[in-house]
């Protein structure tokens, strides 16, 4: 299929724009797809010759950039010449949430999406599509268009279309995601732009799963999956903790319920609580705009769902100090996994930075292990909640075995198929006694571990 888009300028080469632009580019050969990023270590990790540092880890990526970078695919830092050579652009830039000003804690920092909006005014050409690919709070496109259009003007004849395309990948399965997409959403005011963007999907998607909706309904849509999403998430969690209970097991309920075709199976995994950069930024960006709107319950509604999540990570770390005699002082415990869910390197928001904060807050020594997570990205994210962090209250180990060494527990927190099946009977003579497993996300062969005289814990049973 041929398109009237030859040129494409992705602004952040991150978790969305790297993968996303990978795929396009080797979905449609006759494109150029230029990756463009502030930072220029990414770029460089994403030039890296040996592939073997990418900045982030995706299953399926490697291969895809080895087959196009450098033939359409490019990443670099030159912002100004990649801008204005493109027919099409995609803002895939950060939008975290605001930690000070009007909003804090609750509303998304636009600053990289305004800084973002400023380049494309400055060195854009006339005409070009914009379409907005970062998470953002609805009626962000209104905003990006009165920069583009009304504000700043360098050249008051340059016009610009803003049209809405949000990002439902899921990161371990992102290019999976984005190859065979349950549906792909576009949303504008503009056919013709919406046309132009739809034709380069249908080089791989079927037309049937590619929707067309004005931009308000395309940006809240995106707020809204992720509500839904995580919603079912405090529900599993929320019933996992009347589980331990009542002596139910959240496995079986989730089997018999999710055989229910209205609920449906996906989803219902019990476990430390949600992390990721998306669910906790849009639940907070919903429940900012219900607010505004003066829906005050509507947004109530929502803070549940956020405020069962942290409740699930402090219950667990007060069922690890209960159950190993109401102290850890002096103890060490044996940390698997640090990423927010398995086949990522990404920590962003996991469930495990706040769980081992409260660990280390206990006088207790975290020995951590993820297959994917570097010692630096650990150390970022654990000094980020715990500003007096000492050296000595973590370490960074190589292998299960090496943290699991004189350890008195071991907790589980990403569900890395490598903890499936560990052998307990080795690990068992490694660790200090009494022994503990906390399995929080119902993964190992736990029975094994208790045949070996392990004493065990897992999530909802
Ligand atoms: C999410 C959305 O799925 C995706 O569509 C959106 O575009 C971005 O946000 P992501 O954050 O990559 O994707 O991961 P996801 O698979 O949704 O998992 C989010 C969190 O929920 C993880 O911490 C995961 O461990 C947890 N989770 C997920 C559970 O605890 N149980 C489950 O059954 C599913
Ligand atoms: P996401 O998960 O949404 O992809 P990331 O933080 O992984 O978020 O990636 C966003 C990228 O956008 C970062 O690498 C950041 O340096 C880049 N970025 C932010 N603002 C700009 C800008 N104005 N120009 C170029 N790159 C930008």
């Amino acid at each position: 299929m041929s398109s009237n888009i030859k040129n494409i300028c992705c602004i952040g080469a991150g978790y969305v724009g790297g993968p996303t632009m990978a795929v396009i580019a080797q979905q449609c050969p006759n494109i150029i797809v230029n990756v463009v990023d502030l930072n220029e270590q990414r770029i460089a990790q994403w030039n890296d010759p040996s592939l073997d540092n990418l900045p982030i880890f995706e299953p399926g990526l490697k291969e895809i950039v080895s087959k196009t970078r450098n033939i359409n695919l490019f990443f670099s830092s030159k912002i100004k010449e990649c801008i204005y050579q493109a027919d099409m652009i995609f803002i895939s830039v950060n939008t975290p949430t605001k930690n000070k000003g009007i909003g804090a804690g609750q509303a998304s920092d636009l600053k990289w999406i305004e800084g973002a909006a400023r380049q494309i005014q400055k060195y854009g050409r006339s005409g070009t599509i914009v379409v907005e690919k970062s998470t953002l709070p609805v009626k962000t496109a209104k905003m990006i268009t009165q920069i583009l259009n009304d504000s700043f003007q360098s050249d008051p004849n340059k016009r610009f279309i803003v049209i809405s395309n949000p990002e439902f990948l899921s990161e371990g399965t992102a290019i999976e995601n984005l190859i065979n997409p349950d549906r792909v959403l576009i949303g504008g005011e503009e056919s013709d732009s919406i046309y132009s963007l739809k034709e380069i999907y249908l080089n791989w998607i079927e037309e049937d799963k590619i929707i067309t909706t004005n931009l308000w309904s395309a940006e809240l849509s995106k707020l809204t999956a992720n509500a839904f999403l995580s919603q079912r998430i405090s529900s599993i969690n929320s019933i996992s903790a009347l589980c331990e209970s009542t002596g139910a097991n959240i496995n079986e309920v989730a089997k018999a319920i999710g055989m229910d075709k209205r609920i449906g199976s996906k989803f219902l995994k019990a476990g430390p609580g949600f992390g990721g950069s998306c669910f906790k930024k849009d639940l907070l960006n919903l429940i900012y705009i219900c607010n505004y709107y003066g829906l005050n319950e509507v947004a109530e509604y929502w803070e549940k769902v956020l405020s069962i999540n942290e409740w699930q990570k402090k219950r667990i770390s007060k069922i690890i100090l209960e159950k190993m005699f109401g102290t850890l002082s002096n103890k060490k415990i044996a940390i698997l996994g640090f990423a927010f869910k398995s086949n990522t390197n990404d920590t962003r928001e996991s469930p495990s930075i706040s769980i081992c904060k409260d660990l280390i807050q206990e006088g207790c020594k975290i020995n951590i292990y993820d297959p994917e997570v570097n010692k630096k990205n650990i150390e970022e994210a654990l000094a980020f909640v715990n500003e007096d962090l000492e050296e000595s209250s973590w370490d960074f180990s190589n292998s299960v075995y090496e943290a699991a060494t004189n350890a008195d527990a071991i907790l589980i927190l990403t569900e890395w198929s490598e903890f499936k099946n560990l052998n307990w009977y080795e690990i068992s003579k490694i660790m200090r006694k009494p022994s503990w497993l906390f399995d929080t996300r119902s993964i190992s062969n736990i029975k094994n571990a208790q045949s070996y005289g392990i004493n065990i814990w897992e999530v909802g049973t």
